[in-house]
């Protein structure tokens, strides 16, 4: 069969661009897109995607295109409404730099990420929940040994983290990599100031046991970088940007998945209407006030007294994952099916 550049009279532009790694493909092979009535342009598109090998993008790029046609379908997308929608996303992409991701940020505002996050990382019983990354974590901060202190502590009200890191049975897991990172008393992330200086962040080790603690400073809440079009989109629709107060923790032991989370403080006046929808109940903790020098001197506080936040957490195996994953998906299939949406 004929591909395009075996028909005579064809320009150099196609030919510079088949040569330029374009696909020669065989025109005889191609459905025929002619009728483009609103349904048929849908059955269209599909039918021209479905030529990818690649079945997994085959599958979600089919699925985008139906959603998206059915949304302008079903919404009667206006022409300036969707050159609205082209001008926020192309402000959305010139925003974006080595540093700040506003796509991100777009997914987490309209809890796309924290979907995502929940969806891939199903929880049995018992093991630890994560929640949403966020911009602030960085590669390469500084390790402190078990129970030292990860802020200086001129930066907020004293805070000793500790607890011990388990398997779903409970046993302690050894040498287990704790990153953690956290606003100051001012709601700043160190990364946020124009001379940055590495504070309120470290990672550490836990014991053969699984135990861990380390001295921080109690974090406040803070609004989400809100100077870009996610933020205007959110004030323009009445939303407020602020996250309540959190301690990012993550951690990363041989023979377990990773698990990104973060602890909320009860009592937290955005608690209820976190901007980036990542708190979960089983995430909020609720620290104690120690009035108590001697304690504090033990471990290692100058000031008298501190708050304890005394925590465990619980990490799933590969194999955990995969299992709850398989329940968690044919639970989300049967609740799409009674809510008639194809799949
Ligand atoms: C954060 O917790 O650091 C965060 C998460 C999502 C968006 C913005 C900030
Ligand atoms: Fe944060």
């Amino acid at each position: 069969m004929p591909k395009v550049s075996d028909y005579p009279h064809v320009g150099k532009a196609i030919v510079d661009a088949i040569q330029r790694g374009a696909p020669d493909v065989d025109l005889n092979e191609l459905p025929n897109l002619q009728d483009m009535s609103p349904d048929k342009l849908t059955e269209n598109v599909v039918a021209i995607n479905s030529l990818d090998k690649n079945e997994r993008r085959k599958y979600l790029l089919e699925r985008l295109v139906q959603y998206m046609h059915t949304y302008v379908k079903e919404t009667n997308l206006t022409t300036e409404e969707w050159m609205n929608a082209i001008q926020f996303l192309t402000k959305t992409g010139q925003t974006c730099t080595d540093l700040r991701q506003e796509f991100i940020l777009l997914s987490d505002a309209f809890g796309v990420s924290a979907l995502v996050d929940t969806i891939n990382h199903p929880k049995p019983k018992g093991a630890t929940e994560s929640t949403v990354l966020g911009p602030f974590f960085v590669e390469d901060a500084r390790t402190v040994e078990n129970g030292d202190a990860i802020a200086s502590e001129d930066k907020g009200e004293p805070m000793l983290v500790k607890g011990r890191i388990t398997d779903t049975s409970g046993k302690g897991i050894a040498h287990c990599l704790i990153e953690t990172w956290e606003t100051d008393e001012d709601g700043f992330y160190d990364t946020q100031y124009a001379e940055y200086e590495q504070d309120c962040r470290g990672r550490l080790y836990t014991d053969d046991d699984g135990y861990y603690a380390f001295r921080c400073v109690k974090p406040v809440a803070y609004p989400i970088p809100n100077d870009g079009p996610v933020g205007q989109l959110l004030r323009s629709m009445g939303r407020h940007v602020f996250r309540p107060s959190h301690l990012h923790m993550m951690f990363q032991a041989k023979g377990f998945v990773e698990l990104i989370t973060s602890l909320y403080f009860k009592g937290d006046i955005f608690i209820t209407s976190d901007a980036v929808f990542g708190v979960k109940s089983s995430l909020i903790t609720d620290p104690q006030q120690v009035k108590d020098k001697a304690q504090a001197q033990k471990y290692g506080f100058k000031s008298d007294e501190f708050w304890l936040l005394e925590r465990d957490f619980v990490l799933v195996t590969p194999e955990e994952n995969k299992k709850q994953k398989q329940i968690n998906d044919d639970e989300l299939k049967k609740n799409l099916e009674k809510n008639h949406i194809k799949i």
